[in-house]
């Protein structure tokens, strides 16, 4: 049913696990600053603890025994390798670390998936003015170079960038995610712009410096719904729907897999926009540079998180110079879907099966790794969380579907989470983990979810299947 090396995993986010934010040399990123600024984080939770991964790497990797995971998707601090972001002082103990994880998991057979920017800048380069500043992409590919020299001996599969839109979108845009910042308009296409620099310039040094020697792969892991229209027979909604893909899907999918630029559908909905607005200046979406290294072809795998669906409409917009205005559309759940923890997930199985045949239909049949899905719960505590045991059946059910009767080829599947943890602007009240873990204990014990224990069994029979 599945390939043979199909990859089982589960992932997790340095600032949401590790702790430890001051431990060792480690220096602030924006996401401790942002979340001890009071009133950022639901109840002022933040990740100064967490799960404690930074002392309890062993607990975490019983838990990753306990699931057969053959792969493990964890995210390196930035600031706890180059505290101040550039490579002139490096933390040997960070170093150290993240060594430890490594060849911990590879002793048990677990293979690690690496991203090196999981929404937590080093708070030095913020102060420089971060991902808004065109110097922020040769910042990250020194770093990017420095991970890839001192761990790909062992680490062959990486992320570059996670969610570079939600980075944007809710880091610089409605100002809900580190740093804060509340700048409709333009800010939040530059800093997409700069995520997409930095990693194109971090696929090329890889390809020309540690390819050969190391042969690993290097992708960015896009984050999208999957959209239809609400009627399918109208042409608006329809326009609408694929306008809305433009701006999810397309914005980092079509300058990497299809044409080295951004979709045309994109550019165009916000010039008419700024046009709109009387806007006068240079393009509010950035343009590439010719001197610098391309954006086609600079990935090789196409790494995707998904979570949700949503049916599209067109309207929407608030007459404003704001991402939502520019894509102009509006988003509906459709009444018959069951909502899980948060009031944004809806629990849509098969839309992971269209978007995946999507992808293999827009971008010219990548291979594709799902790098996250999973279910929330909030509220109540549930260990026998039997709805997220349906959604783990139902949803892997569906990616053998897309294997076998799409014949789209996907490699891997990565559950988010291994861990309850630090879930960003809503602290620890909403719980994604395959493991329970008690924060109000200070050993902040892992238990097994029944979730956790149907992942496990999902994985014995179909790990090693021909
Ligand atoms: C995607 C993000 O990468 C991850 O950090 C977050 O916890 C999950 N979505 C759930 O919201």
């Amino acid at each position: 049913m599945f390939p043979r090396d199909f990859a089982w995993g589960a992932a997790t986010a340095a600032y949401q696990i590790e702790g430890g934010w001051q431990a060792d040399g480690k220096a602030a990123s924006i996401w401790d600053t942002f979340s001890h600024d009071k009133g950022r984080v639901f109840q002022d939770h933040n990740g100064d603890v967490a799960c404690n991964s930074y002392m309890l790497r062993e607990q975490d990797l019983e838990c990753i025994q306990q699931l057969g995971l053959t792969h493990y998707r964890l995210s390196f601090s930035w600031a706890r390798l180059l505290p101040h972001g550039t490579t002139q002082h490096v933390n040997h103990k960070g170093v150290e670390y993240y060594n430890n994880v490594i060849d911990e998991l590879l002793a048990n057979n677990v293979s690690p998936m690496v991203t090196l920017y999981h929404f937590d800048l080093p708070q030095a380069l913020q102060d420089q003015g971060g991902w808004k500043c065109a110097g922020i992409a040769p910042i990250f590919d020194n770093y990017a170079k420095f991970c890839f020299q001192t761990f790909g001996d062992r680490v062959k599969l990486w992320l570059t960038v996670n969610e570079p839109s939600v980075c944007a979108k809710l880091g610089y845009e409605s100002g809900k995610h580190a740093p804060g910042l509340e700048e409709p308009g333009t800010a939040a296409y530059l800093v997409g712009h700069n995520m997409l620099r930095a990693h194109a310039m971090a696929w090329h040094s890889y390809n020309t410096l540690f390819r050969s020697e190391q042969k690993g792969k290097v992708s960015l892991a896009i984050n999208s719904d999957w959209l239809e229209p609400v009627d399918p027979h109208c042409e608006d909604d329809v326009a609408a729907t694929e306008r809305d893909l433009a701006f999810t899907l397309g914005w980092f999918a079509w300058p990497m897999f299809v044409s080295g630029d951004y979709p045309e559908i994109m550019r165009s909905a916000i010039d008419s926009q700024s046009e709109k607005m009387g806007y006068v200046g240079s393009p509010r979406l950035p343009t590439f540079s010719k001197d610098e290294p391309g954006i086609l072809g600079s990935a090789d795998f196409f790494a995707v998180n998904y979570y949700t669906s949503r049916k599209v409409k067109a309207g929407g917009g608030a007459g404003q110079m704001s991402m939502k205005s520019d894509c102009d559309v509006e988003e509906i759940i459709d009444p018959s879907w069951l909502i899980s923890g948060v009031s944004w997930q809806a629990v849509v199985p098969g839309g992971l099966r269209k978007l995946l045949k999507y992808i293999k239909d827009t971008f010219n049949s990548p291979a594709i790794y799902i790098t996250e899905n999973g279910f929330s719960q909030m509220g109540p505590l549930q260990m026998e969380d039997v709805q997220r045991c349906v959604f783990y059946k139902d949803t892997i059910l569906e990616v053998a579907k897309a294997i076998q009767e799409d014949e789209v080829d996907v490699r891997g599947y990565f559950a988010w989470s291994l861990l309850d943890n630090f879930e960003w602007a809503e602290g620890y009240s909403v719980r994604f983990g395959l493991f329970h873990v008690d924060f109000c204990d200070p050993e902040l014990r892992r238990t097994i979810y029944k979730s956790g224990q149907e992942y496990a069994e999902i994985i014995k029979k179909h790990r090693g299947a021909l």
